[in-house]
């Protein structure tokens, strides 16, 4: 089996300065994914280390970089997921760590549970070795100047937050050569959102979903909406239809969009290696290595 690799950094209208910093993160994640995979790595390392990577790189809503809830605080989602098995670890308004996807794939591997939140997700991570951070390494310039928008006028976002503000929820999505499939999404979630406030991203099939015998899927965009659909479920679901993986992500999007009126992306894997992605927002960023093809790409899709 030839392996594969898509990651996503987020569906959003991605402004002109910001969009060679999207496509290089989404390169380096995509090459870091791409390299394991090669050197014989498994899919799940191959899409922790991507997301990880991503979580790093402060252009990107996720890990450092993350978005500030209503209090001022960074509140993050994360979620991995193995085909094979079908076991899933995530975490839920995660604070104080810089890796949320490390997090739950411990979870995943050390425990039989599958989703801890807030608090406890925080103490299950510093006494697996996580070290804590401050509010402060996670914050960056463009999130507090935000912040401090938002106490001076009040303003709440919902829909046009993912048409116009950014929102750069990542998740990547790999098959290894032994034919496994994984996929994981982290977010920072939404910007001046409810303390507390949980979206997608951490919910299984909805933020992400991966079944060997099918393929496997990341999610970005609109949490309640992509809840609603569960919109990763659905689209590695569209692939028992043998519709092709680009149908699949364009006919799950389609749902999103007509059933609850949602703004988001997919990108995908299936069983066979080939990749796809689709959204119905302005922009999104992606970069996948397709190894049955040896095609290699990044770019933000219009
Ligand atoms: N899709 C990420 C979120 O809504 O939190």
């Amino acid at each position: 089996m030839k392996p594969s690799i898509v990651v996503h950094g987020g569906a959003w209208d991605i402004p002109d300065d910001q969009v060679d910093a999207h496509i290089g993160g989404c390169t380096t994640a995509v090459h870091v994914g791409r390299d394991l995979l090669l050197r014989g790595s498994c899919a799940l390392d191959a899409v922790e280390e991507a997301v990880a990577s991503m979580e790093d790189d402060t252009i990107f809503d996720a890990g450092r970089g993350s978005v500030l809830n209503q209090c001022g605080q960074v509140e993050m989602d994360a979620i991995i997921m193995e085909g094979a098995s079908l076991r899933s670890g995530a975490v839920a308004a995660l604070r104080h760590i810089r890796n949320p996807v490390r997090v739950a794939r411990r979870l995943m591997e050390c425990t039989h549970f599958s989703m801890l939140a807030g608090d406890g997700a925080l103490r299950f991570a510093l006494a697996n070795g996580f070290a804590e951070c401050t509010e402060e390494d996670l914050l960056v310039g463009r999130e507090l100047e935000d912040y401090r928008e938002y106490l001076r006028t009040g303003v709440l976002r919902t829909r046009e937050e993912f048409a116009g503000a950014p929102h750069d929820t990542v998740g990547a999505c790999a098959i290894d050569r032994d034919g496994h499939l994984a996929c994981a999404t982290s977010t920072g979630g939404t910007r001046r959102k409810m303390a507390g406030r949980v979206g997608d991203s951490p919910i299984v099939g909805a933020g992400a979903y991966a079944d060997d015998t099918l393929g496997a899927a990341s999610s970005t965009g609109w949490g309640e909406k992509i809840m609603a659909v569960l919109l990763a479920k659905t689209a590695v679901d569209m692939l028992g239809g043998d519709p092709g993986v680009y149908a699949a992500c364009e006919a799950s999007i389609g749902i999103l969009q007509k059933r609850v009126d949602g703004l988001g992306g997919v990108v995908m894997v299936d069983r066979t290696g080939l990749v796809g992605f689709h959204h119905n927002t302005p922009r999104m960023a992606y970069a996948f290595f397709e190894g049955p093809t040896s095609e290699e790409r990044s770019g933000i899709r219009r």
